[in-house]
């Protein structure tokens, strides 16, 4: 792993010449430990200028092919690699919550975060439990609740929908042990009002693995604060939908590049919203 932005090492000149300069070379090129990745995405404090105004820090995780794809035959695996499930594991380990669409969970058969001993010090002292809590958002809740990220979680399940949302359905989620968190007026859960939702069961560090419809809501309805994108060395063809996939927003919303890792040729990138 190695970081090509940004540089910190000063810029040296090049030995056969006196004017030419080359880059800052980062000298960790090497598998980065836990710790490391840990701290290179370290979310930004509360008092942090860029949390001002906000209630919470939602920052999405994805996986990209060349050629835009986001996922190949239904699965985003044959995208991914060591480096990007590493630092989807990091990611979660910093998170509070883990918001993620129902049909994400049915398609990758989603199940309880674990609890993992190298995050365990870290998530202590910032007043994290062991395993972030998956939050599934769903309208229909037509979600299996006898599966283990139901039943049989570290930490409980949340199911987020709407008021509207089928109350039988809803009886069945809560049997099963998962709490359900309403936020939105009708059948389905209003994007913005997830942040808020979630910070007052004391969640601010969030963190959605998507999929593209759910991200698609969240980055339309301004939601959104930081995309964390693996663009991986593959090209899928295909008809598969793009990270985000829903109706265009009225004007792109404009992103800042905040870092760039590499490793396997995947690049690791970090924007955050402007
Ligand atoms: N490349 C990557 O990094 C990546 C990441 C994640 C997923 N994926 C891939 O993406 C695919 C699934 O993504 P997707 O875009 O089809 O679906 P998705 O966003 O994971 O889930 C869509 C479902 O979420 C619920 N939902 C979305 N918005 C809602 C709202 N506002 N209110 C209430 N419920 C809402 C609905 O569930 P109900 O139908 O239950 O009402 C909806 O059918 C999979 O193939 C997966 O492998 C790729």
């Amino acid at each position: 792993m190695r970081r090509l932005f940004p540089l910190t090492a000063p810029s040296v000149p090049a030995p056969d010449s006196e004017n030419t300069v080359v880059g800052a070379i980062d000298p960790t090129d090497r598998e980065w430990t836990l710790d490391e990745l840990a701290d290179a995405y370290a979310y930004p404090a509360a008092d942090a200028p860029e949390r001002a105004g906000r209630t919470g820090w939602l920052r999405a995780n994805m996986v990209s092919s060349l050629d835009g794809a986001a996922h190949h035959e239904g699965r985003s695996q044959p995208l991914s690699g060591d480096a990007d499930m590493r630092i989807f594991g990091v990611l979660r380990g910093l998170a509070d919550a883990v918001v993620v669409g129902a049909e994400t969970v049915r398609q990758e058969g989603y199940r309880p975060a674990r609890a993992r001993e190298a995050f365990a010090a870290r998530r202590a002292a910032a007043g994290q439990g062991p395993a972030p809590a998956i939050a599934v958002v769903s309208a229909g809740l037509g979600l299996d609740f006898t599966l283990p990220l139901f039943t049989d979680p570290l930490v409980p399940t949340l199911v987020l929908t709407g008021a509207g949302a089928p109350p039988d359905r809803v009886a069945r989620a809560r049997a099963a042990g998962a709490e359900v968190l309403f936020a939105g007026e009708g059948r389905g859960v209003d994007p913005a009002r997830v942040t808020g939702v979630l910070a007052e069961r004391g969640h601010t560090r969030l963190l959605t693995e998507g999929g593209p419809k759910l991200l698609g809501q969240f980055a339309a309805a301004g939601a959104l604060d930081e995309l964390c994108l693996s663009l991986a060395p593959v090209v899928a063809v295909g008809e598969a939908p793009r990270i985000m996939n829903g109706p265009a927003v009225a004007v792109p919303e404009r992103f800042a590049l905040a870092s760039v890792l590499e490793e396997a040729g995947f690049l690791f990138t970090r924007y955050r919203r402007a």
